[in-house]
This record gives C-alpha cells, structure tokens and sequence, in this order.
C-alpha cells in the first residue's frame, strides 16, 4: 500500500471508523473533523464535490452523482472506462474487444434507466476531471422489495486501481443506497474474479452459485458468485 493511502487510510479509520471514507473527498482528514462534518460530506458525495477543496493532495479525486449523461467528455470518459474494463479481463457484459456500438447502446440504456428514476449512477474522477470509476445502484421497481437495490458496473480505470478509488465509490454508494431507503444490496461477480475477495473483504456476504452464469468468448462457461449486503 503507498504511504500516502496508508495515512489517509489511518486518519480516515479514526475520523470515520471505517476504511476508504477519505477517497470520497479531496480532503485532509483532521481530528476536529466532527460526526456532523462527516455527515455533510457524506450527502455531498452523493450530490456533488466539494469546491475549493485541495485536489493536489492524495487522493486526489471526487464523486458525484451523474444525473445526465449528454455532457460529451463525461460521455467519452464513460465509454473509455467501459472499453478500459472489457479490454482488462473484466466479466462486466461483453466480449473484448468491447464494440462501439454496443458501449454507445449501453450509455444509452444507462441514460434512460436514470432519467426514468430506476437508476443511479456515481462517477469518480480526477483532478483534472477525466473520469477514473463508477458504480451503478439499480432500485428494485418491484412492490414486495422497496427495501432492496443490485449494485452494477463497479468500474476502476486499470492505471488507477489499487488506490483506494473502488473502495471509495462502495462508500458513497452506500450512503446514497440508505438515504434512499435501500437497506438490502445484492450483486454478482464472475467466480474466480478479483471482485471476489474484493467484496468478501469489504464485509459482503456469500449468499451462492450461479453455475454456468456467463458464456465466455472462448466459449467457456463460468460461474457467478452472487452477494448481499445488509445496510
Ligand atoms: C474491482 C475493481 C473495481 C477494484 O478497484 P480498485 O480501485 O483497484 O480497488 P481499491 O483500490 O479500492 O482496492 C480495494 C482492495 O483491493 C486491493 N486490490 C486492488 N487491486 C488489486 C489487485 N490487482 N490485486 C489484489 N488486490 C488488489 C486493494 O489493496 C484493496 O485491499 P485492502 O482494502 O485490503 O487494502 C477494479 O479492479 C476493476 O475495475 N476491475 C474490473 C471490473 C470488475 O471486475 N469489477 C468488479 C466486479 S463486477
């Protein structure tokens, strides 16, 4: 682990009492950051960065919620993250190499789930704007689970993964799930994958097998291992 997300993960671990809260926010954690300052930046990490926050010091990025996707480098840097993760091996929905047409259709899906409030979408991104991760929270629309949501498309750029960014976007997404009345989280992750241990360690709970889950382009078929998560 660097020494920079070793500090930040210590100061966060004292302020927040749990790991990752200081990716959320371009910030230098300080000891007289209190329950209700925390709070604050919570629901901002769900509604917008902070301005004038320093974005030079590690970590440097910030997370929002993305309610339109018509902005074109947001757009561009959506699709090149999708194209990124399909190219690294990633069991996200497609075969690499990812075709255009395919990712510009999924954008799009995305933008309509979002506008018709069965989605949510948490964008990650640098300093400089470029965007470096994302996360869905799809809302059940069912009657018998308003109290349940499936988390999709965890997605970190591959020159910045291991930084603590993943873990972040988890963070906020949780926060955004409870404000929205969402205590039951759900997802799968192809068996096998480093999503695997990822969500183990992060406190998600095997819930099964789904065997055979997705054909692979060589062919093959793999499993799935579905998780939940009580908030
Ligand atoms: C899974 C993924 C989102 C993780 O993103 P990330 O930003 O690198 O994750 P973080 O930096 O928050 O790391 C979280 C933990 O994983 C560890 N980790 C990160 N990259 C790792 C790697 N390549 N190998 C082993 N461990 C790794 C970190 O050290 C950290 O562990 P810790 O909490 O014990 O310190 C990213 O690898 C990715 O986009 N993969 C492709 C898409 C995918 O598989 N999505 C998830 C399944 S749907």
């Amino acid at each position: 682990m660097p020494p920079w997300r070793a500090a930040a993960s210590k100061a966060a671990s004292a302020v927040n009492g749990r790991r990752g809260m200081a990716g959320v926010f371009p910030f230098t954690v300080r000891k007289t950051h209190t329950p209700a300052l925390r709070s604050q930046w919570t629901r901002r990490a769900a509604g917008g960065s902070i301005p004038g926050m320093d974005t030079q010091s590690p970590p440097h990025f910030s997370i929002t919620t993305v309610n339109r996707l018509d902005d074109p480098s947001l757009r561009a840097g959506l699709e090149h993250l999708l194209t990124d993760a399909v190219a690294s091996g990633a069991s996200v929905g497609f075969h690499a190499p990812l075709d255009p047409a395919r990712n510009a259709a999924f954008w799009d899906d995305v933008a309509s789930a979002i506008a018709s409030g069965g989605l949510r979408l948490l964008v990650a991104r640098d300093g400089a704007g470029r965007v470096i991760g994302a996360v869905q929270l799809a809302l059940s629309p069912k009657q018998n689970s308003p109290h349940r949501a499936d988390v999709q498309k965890l997605l970190v750029l591959t020159d910045q993964r291991g930084r603590g960014v993943a873990t972040a976007l988890m963070n906020a997404l949780y926060d955004l799930a409870r404000s929205l009345g969402r205590n039951l989280l759900e997802l799968d992750t192809r068996a096998g994958d480093f999503g695997e241990p990822f969500y183990s360690r992060a406190g998600w709970e095997r819930a099964g097998v789904l065997p055979g889950h997705t054909l692979e382009a060589d062919g093959s078929f793999h499993d799935a291992v579905m998780f939940c998560r009580r908030l």
